[in-house]
């Protein structure tokens, strides 16, 4: 039997609960499938972090390199200053395992209702992949104040390692800057991904997201390769839309859509608005993966410390997540059976959490999805 190994990070917030449901549904289609799920829990959040004083260390990382897939739940708490678990843990795992793929399905399921007027699950029905370690996510930046000035900055990346050495003479007032990145390279492999799963999945057209008319260095760089691998696929139609445009089309014309490629920042802000018109956070799921090394998987929502405990969170994304993390360790029959139980409970719409107007707990929608497994 075909064991696998599965780092669990719950985090904070709502994250454990809505991970055990996520853990529930994964073990009953694992032994629908006849194969194995090893957990090893991580503590890593904000409790550990308050108790420690530890984040994200090396021995850690090197622990989590072992295993098949990374599931993780949500971070961020109020009791630490906002950017701190998000960078030291989060991130860190995206650039320590160079996950450069940020996959994001927006698809309206049947029983979701979604905002937009007169649009039905065949026509919500894309998937968004934000490059996941570059642009202004690589976190490079400053202070300056009057006078003169120097500030070393630096980037490690699988791909490669940058330094920049800053000379400021800034006679005005203070100032702050945030220097982006993007690389050849990292452009090409993830708009390569974005074509693969195109022709994978079946889909005719990639559409590439940036801002090239005013931000030109990093977007211009961009578009340049956008154009060079879309040539390499001549069977896939592909096509440019700035980003403000773009969150236009998504409530307008939200059909266009098959497989939406865009860069770190931009990729983040689109797909919150994906996950609203396609049933809202609830049900947004992602993956953080590395085609070639290991992946993470969590839902795209935040930790809601408001919601902390009380059983009302939708664990539907968190279920979604795994079914991606499935998928990625190659267990692409199990992954559909869970889409499928979706499906199944979303269409009969009985059973329905607190963000969907019903009164199920997270359990309820759980134990919904386990029951149509079994
Ligand atoms: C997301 C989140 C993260 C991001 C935060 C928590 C760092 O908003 O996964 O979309 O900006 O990538
Ligand atoms: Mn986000």
């Amino acid at each position: 039997m075909t064991r696998y190994n599965i780092a669990l990070m719950p985090g904070d917030g709502i994250g454990p609960e809505i991970v055990a449901e996520g853990v529930k549904v994964l073990e009953a289609v694992a032994a629908n499938g006849g194969f194995t799920l090893d957990w090893d829990i991580f503590p890593h959040g904000a409790d550990h972090y308050l108790a420690t004083g530890e984040l994200m260390p090396e021995e850690t990382l090197k622990d989590l390199a072992k295993h098949d897939a990374i599931y993780f739940g949500s971070i961020g708490d109020p009791r630490v200053a906002p950017g701190i678990l998000e960078k030291e843990i989060l991130l860190k795992m995206r650039f320590y395992f160079d996950q450069f793929v940020n996959l994001r399905p927006v698809k309206l399921f049947d029983g979701v209702e979604t905002p937009l007027a007169h649009k039905t699950a065949s026509d919500i029905d894309f998937v968004v992949i934000r490059e996941n370690t570059e642009d202004f996510y690589v976190g490079i930046g400053g202070r300056a104040s009057p006078g003169k000035g120097r500030q070393e900055l630096t980037v490690l990346r699988e791909l490669y390692n940058v330094k920049f050495g800053l000379d400021i003479d800034c006679d005005g007032d203070e100032l702050a800057y945030q220097i982006g990145v993007l690389s050849r390279k990292g452009c090409e492999r993830v708009m390569r991904y974005s074509f693969d799963l195109a022709v994978r999945q079946g889909r005719g057209k990639v559409t590439a997201v940036d801002k090239a008319n005013v931000l030109t260095h990093m977007y211009g760089m961009w578009r340049e390769v956008f154009g060079e691998v879309a040539a390499g696929y001549p069977q896939i139609a592909s096509e440019f839309n700035f980003v403000d445009a773009i969150t236009m089309w998504f409530v307008k014309n939200p059909e266009w859509f098959d497989i939406v490629v865009a860069p770190n920042m931009f990729g983040d802000i689109i797909t919150d608005l994906g996950a609203m018109i396609s049933g809202g956070l609830g049900l947004a799921a992602g993956g953080n993966i590395n085609p070639d090394g290991l992946s993470m998987f969590e839902p795209i929502h935040g930790s809601a410390p408001k919601y902390k405990g009380l059983g009302v969170a939708n664990p539907l994304a968190t279920i979604w997540s795994g079914a991606l993390l499935l998928e990625e360790i190659g267990e692409a029959a199990a992954s559909q059976q869970v889409l499928d139980a979706m499906h199944a409970v979303l269409s009969e719409r009985k059973v329905l959490t607190k963000d969907f107007g019903g009164t199920a707990s997270t359990s309820d929608m759980g134990n919904a999805i386990v029951a149509k497994l079994q």
